[in-house]
């Protein structure tokens, strides 16, 4: 957010915009035409991702949801049966993309804090019968965005994967928001991704770039989700412009997340209780306040005092910290929501 800017636009972390650095970088950025593998800086972004996360192949996806999809896509036939957490991005909001664009039955399993194990999914999974969708695909979500950005048990998910392949199936993680996990958990991008056979990152959220996912597994599978990507029309051409951005943001902002993290708590401990209440402790960068009446209209108050927040449910507020907002920021934001009073016929 520019420095005259008087707004405080907690509403998520897809909000930042490009710093002179970064703008410097992408118009730097040596550049050719993707769609016949020419373009130097995106083929050194997916070279990077994939070694980063452990992987043998990364693809370059305009966005985190056309990553998950992908995923869905290739690692699943028409009619199987795929399992996520009734709360997941996957589930919620990507327009019904799994029944539209790859066919598939969801089975969804609600859990407390976003996570799926295996003694919960094993029972869900269809037997092998005529009559059922054929189990195939698991999918998980790493930080978890309406549970409150937690971080994912590690364990759990590794022996989650253990036994979906041991099954014959796989396991996709939705991993938008890994980069905060790594960093709250100590836990390397590659040994998280290892919890996995295929993995999505964003760089267009806490990363800080304007455009850009990845979708990163073994080789035969990327190559697949490749041919997807044109088929969905998503072959792009100067595309290094965009990944020069990419780069800049794992060299360069990556470890800056710990910040984002310190300020969600500064934001958590900073508001009074009364009204409103912390829904979890914060493990990462969201979040999530339970408030006394109708969550819009506390949303709509504190907006009109120029801090932004959003709605995720009828009494859920959601606040978001990212690298366009300061610890000071924060504290003023705390400052404004603990002024005002509850709105008019909502508490
Ligand atoms: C957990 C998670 N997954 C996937 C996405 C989708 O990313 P995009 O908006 O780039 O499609 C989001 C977006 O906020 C998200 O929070």
């Amino acid at each position: 957010m520019d420095s005259t800017d008087p707004t405080i636009d907690l509403r998520s972390d897809t909000v930042t915009r490009p710093t002179p650095a970064m703008r410097t970088a992408i118009a730097e950025a040596v550049v050719g035409d993707d769609v016949f593998g020419d373009d130097p800086t995106v083929n050194e972004f997916q070279r990077r991702v994939a070694s980063e996360l452990g992987k043998e192949s990364a693809l370059f996806v305009p966005s985190g949801t056309m990553a998950n999809q992908l995923a869905i896509a290739v690692q699943t036939h028409r009619g199987d049966q795929v399992v996520v957490e009734s709360e997941s991005h996957i589930y919620r909001y990507e327009a019904g993309a799994p029944a539209a664009l790859s066919g598939v039955q969801l089975t969804l399993l609600d859990t407390v804090d976003g996570e799926l194990d295996w003694s919960q999914v094993e029972p869900a999974l269809n037997a092998d019968d005529p009559h059922c969708a054929p189990p195939s695909l698991v999918c998980v979500e790493n930080t978890h965005n309406r549970k409150g950005g937690r971080v994912a048990d590690f364990n759990s998910m590794r022996e989650l994967r253990t036994h979906a392949n041991e099954r014959g199936m796989r396991v996709h993680m939705d991993g938008a928001r890994l980069w905060n996990a790594a960093v709250a958990s100590g836990i390397s991008m590659a040994e998280w991704a290892s919890c996995a056979d295929t993995v999505s990152v964003c760089f267009s959220k806490g990363m800080g770039a304007p455009i850009g996912s990845a979708l990163v597994g073994d080789a035969a599978t990327i190559a697949q989700a490749h041919r997807r990507r044109k088929q969905w029309g998503g072959g792009m051409r100067q595309a290094g412009l965009l990944t020069a951005a990419c780069l800049h943001a794992l060299d360069h902002h990556f470890q800056d997340l710990r910040h984002d993290h310190a300020n969600a708590r500064i934001l958590a401990h900073g508001v009074q209780r009364g009204e409103w209440s912390l829904v979890c402790e914060p493990e990462t960068n969201i979040v999530l306040f339970r408030v006394l009446g109708a969550a819009t209209g506390w949303v709509d108050a504190v907006a009109a005092q120029g801090v932004h927040m959003s709605t995720m449910g009828v009494d859920l507020v959601r606040a978001v910290t990212h690298r366009d907002v300061s610890a000071r920021q924060c504290e003023q934001a705390v400052a404004t929501i603990n002024a005002i009073s509850p709105p008019r016929g909502t508490g």
